[in-house]
This record gives C-alpha cells, structure tokens and sequence, in this order.
C-alpha cells in the first residue's frame, strides 16, 4: 500500500505578513496601519521536562511562525481576531485580565499585555489579528509562538525597547519579555510549562541550536546544519491529541518538585550523574510515599541533562551523524521512566528507525504531539512513506510531516 505523506509547509515572511494585513483590514477597516511582526514555534533536539528542574534543553526555533498584525489604542480595550476563527472579533479590558478571568487562545495573548503591565512597563489597549502557520496541538510550540509574537509586537508598538533590532536582537531584553510570555501562560492560560519554549522563540538564532541553562537563564548558540553533513531532522506531526493544561503535566512536575524536596536541593539540576544520581536515589527510595515514581522521573531527568551535554559536544565537535543513540536513549527514557509517551509516538519512532533513521525521539511535552528523528537526507522520503504506512496499517490518523532547520527568533 503507498500512502502521500502530508508535508506542512511553512510560509514565507511576506506570505505571513500580508496575511495578518488583510485580515486586519477586514476586522478593523481599511484605513487602519497596523504593524506586523512574527515569532516561531520550536522543536527540541534534546533536553525534555528538564526546563523546570533547573536543567539544560536544546531546541531550534522552526520557520513555521505566527504572524501578528498589531496598532496600539489609547484605551486599555484589547480587540483580537484570529483567521482559525472566522469572523469573531474578541474584546475584553487590560484591566479585567487576571488569573481565571481569561479563557481560550485570547489569554496567551492578553495574558502577555497583562505581564508587561505587571512589571511595570507602559502597555495599553490594543487591536490585532493573528494567523499561523506552526501546526496546532502538534507540540511545536504554537502558544509559545503566539506569546512571542505577540511579545515583540507590544514592544515595538509601546516602545518598551527590549527586544533589539532584528539584526542586533537584544539578548537581555528578550529574556525579560520570555519571562513575560512564561507568566502570561502559567498564570492566566493556566499551564504549568517550563519556559524551554518561550526562550527558543525570542531568544534563539537562524543556524543554531539555543542551549538554553534553565537555571540561570543563560543561553549559548550551538552550530546547527545537518545539511553540511547530509543529514535532515525530520518532524513526524502524529496528530495524536495533546493537552498540557491537563493534570499529567503538572503532576510530573510536582513529582520532581518533591523529590528535590526529600533530597533537599533547590531543583533536581544539583543531582550529579554517576555516584550522585545512585545516592539520590536511595534517599528517595526510603523517603517518597510512591519510591517507584520518585526513582524513575529523578532518572529521567538527570540522565536526560547528560545527555544534552554529550549532544552539544557531538555537535561542537561537527559529529552530527553520531547523534541517533542520544535521541534513542531519550525516547527509551521518556517512555520508561517518564512516561509521557504514547502508542502514536512510539510508533513513529520505531518506524522511523526501522526504515533507517539513525535515531529518534518523541519532542515536546508528550502524551501526542511531535516525534523527531536524525535521517540521511536521501533517505527522508522513504522514512515518511514507513512512518505513514505503519499509522495506516494500525488504523491511526495519517501523520504530518516537515523538515526542520534552525530558523530565526521572533521580529
Ligand atoms: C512543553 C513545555 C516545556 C517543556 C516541554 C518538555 O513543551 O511547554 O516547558 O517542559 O514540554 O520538555
């Protein structure tokens, strides 16, 4: 049985533009000259649920970006449209924004005004229409995306000065607007996320990896170009549903939380591999209400920050093609002692493999979304045509596909 895999293309910056341009002219007339910017969704090479224990990860920003065109009011009305939404037009006061006040996609957007303000930075009422072209639910970072989005817009259009100039982007200023997307999306979206995704989109560079330190927030840009050296990461889209405002999310990070507590460290980043990790372990193994749960996420995560480290060196080192049994072991872990795989990504993965990636992992959160998988550029096709007919042959919804490279932040 042949199958067509389904690639989601991404668009180019003016396609984008003109986009979010027309439908503003149509929600909020003609006469109207907003400005545009746009910010891209991410997929995570290595390093997953390590974000909020104070560990490292590793994504590249996608050229798949939302678009937003925004003009400041003199009010504090926020006026927003949305082409996934045709013809509504949403409006709600700054001053109304609170945790609990805001449901659906218009809290990732007025949730950001909301934490600007809250630093004390002049933001007012706005109009702004957004359209994306970074898949939904896919685990790519579409909420991350339209934060940043929309992030970089109210900077520009209340001059807040923090986000640089596209050729000069101000690394400083970025982090503190990454900050606010993280607050807009823990506090009034109401998911518990990390942050991982907010950085790699306002912080990360065209042809690099964003090593991102999520204890201190530091970050440092590691040369990314498979295609130097014939290779291609290939993102499998498995369209299974995923959901982190959902309890599973959260219940791993309040498991991690907890076992830094037994251990007694600030976050689980101050466990060491090795002997360290070994007498962690035990500790929690005496000392949790659920040892078997404490141990096998305490292993996840401590193993899953060496690992990014062992990847950044392949990579400092131009030994990319070497990669494949890091993502395999991060996917092994994932699913074994983290447990956010699913049938879906599993799937994926062993199919990609088997039609001769050289590795490959689930991305993102899990429970659905993302798989990833390191292919020799000639052999993409044939992966995809495997990863399609093996969904087929189970009876799943047939998989997306794109091929990711490091593309810029969000402008
Ligand atoms: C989601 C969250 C991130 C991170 C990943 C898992 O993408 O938004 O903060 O925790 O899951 O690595």
């Amino acid at each position: 049985m042949s199958t067509t895999p389904t690639q989601v293309d991404a668009w180019s910056l003016p396609e984008g533009e003109a986009r979010v341009r027309q439908l503003f002219a149509a929600r909020f007339g003609a006469g109207a000259d907003p400005g545009a910017w746009s910010a891209p969704g991410r997929v995570n090479l290595i390093g997953e649920h390590t974000d909020y224990n104070g560990g490292l990860c590793l994504p590249i920003a996608l050229p798949h970006r939302t678009h937003i065109a925004l003009r400041p009011r003199e009010d504090d009305l926020i006026r927003l449209a949305s082409a996934q939404e045709p013809g509504a037009v949403r409006e709600l006061r700054l001053a109304d924004v609170a945790p609990g006040a805001v449901a659906g996609w218009t809290a990732y957007v007025a949730g950001v005004a909301w934490a600007l303000a809250e630093r004390g930075l002049p933001v007012r009422g706005f109009d702004a229409v957004v359209d994306s072209c970074v898949p939904y639910g896919a685990g790519l970072s579409s909420s991350a995306a339209l934060e940043a989005a929309v992030a970089v817009a109210l900077d520009d259009a209340f001059g807040l000065g923090l986000a640089g100039s596209p050729q000069e982007p101000d690394d400083a200023g970025r982090t503190v607007l990454a900050a606010a997307c993280v607050r807009a999306e823990n506090e009034i979206a109401g998911a518990p996320t990390g942050g991982m995704d907010q950085s790699a989109s306002l912080r990360a560079r065209a042809e690099h990896a964003l090593l991102l330190d999520c204890l201190d927030s530091s970050v440092r840009h590691v040369p990314f170009d498979l295609a130097a050296d014939g290779l291609a990461l290939l993102v499998v889209d498995t369209r299974a549903a995923h959901s982190l405002v959902d309890g599973q999310y959260a219940a791993r990070r309040a498991t991690c939380e907890a076992a830094a507590r037994t251990l007694g460290v600030a976050s689980l980043r101050e466990v060491t591999p090795g002997d360290g990790l070994a007498a962690a372990l035990a500790r929690l193994t005496e000392a949790s209400e659920d040892p078997d749960t404490a141990v096998r996420r305490v292993r996840h995560v401590v193993s899953e920050i060496e690992r990014v480290e062992a990847l950044v060196e392949l990579l400092d080192a131009g030994r990319a093609q070497e990669a494949g049994p890091l993502l395999d072991a991060s996917h092994a872990s994932l699913r074994d002692d983290y447990e956010v795989s699913c049938v879906e990504l599993d799937v994926a993965v062993e199919s990609a493999r088997a039609a001769g990636a050289l590795g490959a992992r689930m991305t993102g959160g899990g429970f659905g979304g993302s798989a990833i998988a390191l292919v020799d550029v000639e052999r993409v096709a044939q992966v995809e045509q495997a990863v399609a007919q093996a969904f087929a042959a189970r009876g799943f919804a047939p998989p997306a596909f794109l091929v990711a490279t490091a593309a810029g932040p969000a402008t």
